[in-house]
């Protein structure tokens, strides 16, 4: 089915899911995770850095990885198709985003609330009493934004929970912990309600997040995919536009609405 035709499913759609991981924010110069060389596993071994283990073998070491990311997010901006995703929105009400990302460029473009699957790089919280901790009483973080490449692991003691002291933890989800149930069941009762699911820019390896698409499909949705490669999703997707987020997008959205 060629672009035209998503475009009028998208015109139609009453109900839209906006299903999105790293290739989303690839073209605002965040790294993906598995893209060879420029991943971002191209270069560190997740599991060093992004479990309950690692960081509690040191903190400091962690902390200052996910500052130096957090850092690297603040630099770059929403792009093209994180806008488009905006004016999806703006276009039907009914229309929810589903992210796998931990930065805030869906919020950036204007995204309400996306549900955020894998948490977040900008909700710290205490790793003993859960208690959320503000950005704002953080810290700045003396050179996670001026670390050069080479030195992105390092170190940076995180601050300590206001009410307990333990250490403050980022707010993502780490290899070995599970879901938020309450994220995880509003993205699944999305996609089960949704007539349209857009899959965009993840390679559909990392489960529960990759059911999201199956879920839809099972529903009746119809399931487009964008991504300029192969994925796990191929096989569900009703729709296969290969092409990156910030082309293919904001054309979808200009041929769904060109009179309006
Ligand atoms: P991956 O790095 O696994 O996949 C990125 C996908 O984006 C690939 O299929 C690329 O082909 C595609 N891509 C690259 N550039 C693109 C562009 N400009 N436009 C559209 N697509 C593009 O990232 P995810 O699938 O998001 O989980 O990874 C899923 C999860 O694995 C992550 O959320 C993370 C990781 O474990 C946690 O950290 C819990």
């Amino acid at each position: 089915m060629p672009e035209r035709d998503a475009a009028e499913l998208l015109r139609d759609a009453k109900r839209v899911v906006a299903f999105t991981g790293a290739g989303m924010s690839a073209e605002s110069g965040v790294p993906t995770f598995r893209d060879a060389l420029t991943g971002l596993w191209a270069r560190f071994d997740p599991k060093t850095l992004a479990t309950p283990a690692a960081f509690a073998a040191d903190p400091a070491l962690v902390w200052g990885w996910y500052e130096w990311r957090r850092a690297g997010v603040e630099r770059v901006h929403p792009n093209a198709g994180h806008r488009a995703v905006a004016s999806i929105e703006s276009h039907v009400p009914n229309t929810v985003v589903i992210t796998q990302n931990v930065d805030d460029l869906h919020e950036r473009a204007g995204s309400g609330t996306p549900i955020h699957l894998h948490g977040s790089l900008f909700t710290p919280r205490c790793s003993s009493c859960s208690r959320p901790v503000s950005l704002s009483s953080l810290p700045p973080s003396p050179d996670a934004a001026s670390r050069p490449e080479g030195e992105r692991d390092g170190r940076i003691p995180p601050p300590q929970c206001a009410a307990c002291g333990a250490p403050v933890r980022p707010g993502v989800v780490w290899f070995g912990e599970e879901l938020s149930t309450d994220a995880l069941s509003a993205a699944t009762e999305a996609a089960f309600g949704c007539d349209l699911l857009f899959t965009v820019g993840t390679s559909g390896l990392v489960y529960p997040a990759a059911e999201i698409p199956y879920v839809a499909a099972r529903s009746g949705a119809t399931v487009v995919q964008i991504n300029p490669e192969p994925t796990a999703l191929d096989a569900v997707a009703d729709v296969n536009l290969r092409g990156t987020a910030a082309r293919i997008l904001p054309e979808l959205v200009a041929r769904a609405w060109a009179d309006r």
